[in-house]
């Protein structure tokens, strides 16, 4: 998460420390919240099939195209486009735009985990029975998840003003090790549950009659926000990259952290689910629901298990969001010459506003629509559906078509020292299968989901973008 505060370009210190940045920018909610209860509504094995697909063609090359674009130009997402093709701003720009949109509702997911390390230890498991409901009305309260959402975002705001400190990397390479060993109980723990068994062939025997062409678009969707992907984070984290680094292995590395923790994570949670006789397609109160569930059958030593996987979650959306909101700064500053003080407190403040409502969305304000959702579901549809998947197309575009090929296998194979015998099969996805691939996926997807007017106005969004990409 090591970003530079003042203007002239640092390094990463060593291959791990960026590996663990870049892994701590992916692995986050997107994993944990995110993944199960995906899994959970898009029908179990298949969607994690069709999704596994996704991150090997499609996340892996990506992430592969940002690491070298990023380096190349040394410079983060806007001016990286900039740099290269005035035309292309647009496509960092709207990178920009789609951390913002996911800055509308990450935080209020991350003040949910923090009051949960609360909860914890005044009374929320002593009642299994009435943990779900617990949750629902936690949730639609006006206040109370407001507050945390404030200290959640807060927290992220005073680390990224002092231009990311050592403490967040500190705190995330001692935690997210815990996290994975956590997961690792909490999974042996679930599937020798009674009754789990049914959990495990729902996630590992797929059952194609559930598939739809929403369930592709909801895998691709999830494919770019667990990698980080399609919004310029992994060109910035590129940037930082010295010209030594092998580019190939280091992306497989991070693909397969992340991709392995979304399996645990759906390990932990669902057999449990199926254990406790409950519908898999309980949304976005998945993992606060049924885990809290599973730690209540732990006894007394379960309120430390709670607690210890509530912090272990906060920090690792900690570390994720904490990077989304950077680029937003980041954006503010080389762009628009603001301060960085400035610059964190205008995208803060806006953030706090926005996720304030994508809160209150979920009970006050579910009445307020906008193009048929509440706001909550606007900011996650919108970049999750649409602007990622366009995002990570457009670079691949970019990289295959506006960009010379002996360039870009300069830059990937570090002027030839480092070998990368795929590089012609990569070439070829990126330029021919990955556009063909998502503008497929997103019309079939589109076509499928209801709403559409939402659809079009995000495409509307986009296009313009185009249209202005001079003042940006
Ligand atoms: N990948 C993170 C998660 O899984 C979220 C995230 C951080 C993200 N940076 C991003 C998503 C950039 C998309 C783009 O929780």
């Amino acid at each position: 998460m090591e970003k530079s505060s003042s203007r002239k370009r640092e390094s990463w210190g060593s291959r791990f420390g960026f590996i663990m940045a870049a892994a701590g920018s992916a692995v986050g909610l997107g994993n944990i919240w995110r993944f199960p209860y995906l899994t959970g509504e898009n029908g179990g094995g298949a969607f994690i099939f069709i999704y596994l697909i996704f991150v090997i063609v499609i996340g892996l090359s990506i992430m592969l195209a940002e690491f070298t674009l990023g380096r190349r130009t040394k410079l983060a997402a806007a001016g990286a486009y900039k740099n290269m093709d005035k035309r292309w701003t647009f496509a960092g720009v709207l990178g920009v735009l789609s951390s913002f949109m996911i800055m509308g509702f990450y935080p209020v997911v991350g003040g949910w985990a923090t009051a949960y390390i609360f909860k914890s230890f005044t009374g929320l498991l002593s009642n299994p029975a009435a943990i779900g409901d617990a949750f629902g009305a936690f949730i639609s309260n006006p206040i109370e998840p407001v507050i945390w959402m404030v200290i959640y975002l807060a927290t992220n705001i005073l680390i990224v003003v002092k231009g990311v400190a050592s403490g967040i990397e500190k705190a995330g390479k001692i935690l997210m090790p815990v996290l994975l060993v956590l997961m690792i109980l909490i999974g042996l723990r679930s599937v020798t549950l009674e009754g789990a068994g049914a959990g495990l062939k729902f996630m590992f025997m797929p059952d194609w009659s559930k598939v739809q062409g929403s369930t592709f678009l909801a895998a691709l969707g999830q494919a770019f926000f667990s990698l980080s992907l399609g919004m310029g984070a992994m060109i910035t984290y590129g940037s930082y990259l010295d010209k030594k680094e092998n580019l190939p292995s280091s992306a497989l590395t991070v693909t397969i952290l992340d991709t392995s923790v979304a399996i645990l994570a759906g390990i932990a949670i669902i057999p449990a689910l199926f254990a406790f006789g409950m519908e898999p397609n309980q949304g976005p109160g998945l993992v606060f629901i049924v885990l809290p569930q599973l730690f209540a059958q732990l006894g007394g030593i379960g309120v430390i298990f709670s607690a210890i996987f509530f912090i272990a979650l906060m920090i690792a959306a900690l570390t994720s969001s904490v990077s989304l909101l950077e680029v937003v700064v980041a954006y503010l500053m080389d762009q628009k010459g603001m301060a960085r003080k400035k610059a964190v407190s205008l995208a803060g403040g806006s953030m706090i506003i926005t996720s304030l409502l994508s809160s209150l969305s979920m009970g006050v304000m579910s009445g307020f629509t906008v193009l048929g959702v509440g706001v909550f579901d606007f900011f996650d549809i919108l970049t999750d559906k649409i602007f990622l998947a366009i995002g990570g197309m457009l670079i691949c575009i970019f990289i295959g078509w506006f960009v010379k090929k002996e360039d870009i296998k300069n830059e990937l194979t570090n002027g030839g020292a480092t070998k990368f015998a795929l590089f012609d099969v990569w070439y070829n996805i990126v330029k021919y299968i990955i556009p063909i691939a998502i503008a497929f996926v997103a019309v079939f997807g589109i076509l499928s989901i209801p709403f559409k007017g939402l659809m079009l106005f995000g495409l509307a969004v986009i296009v313009v973008l185009a249209i202005f990409s001079k003042k940006l």
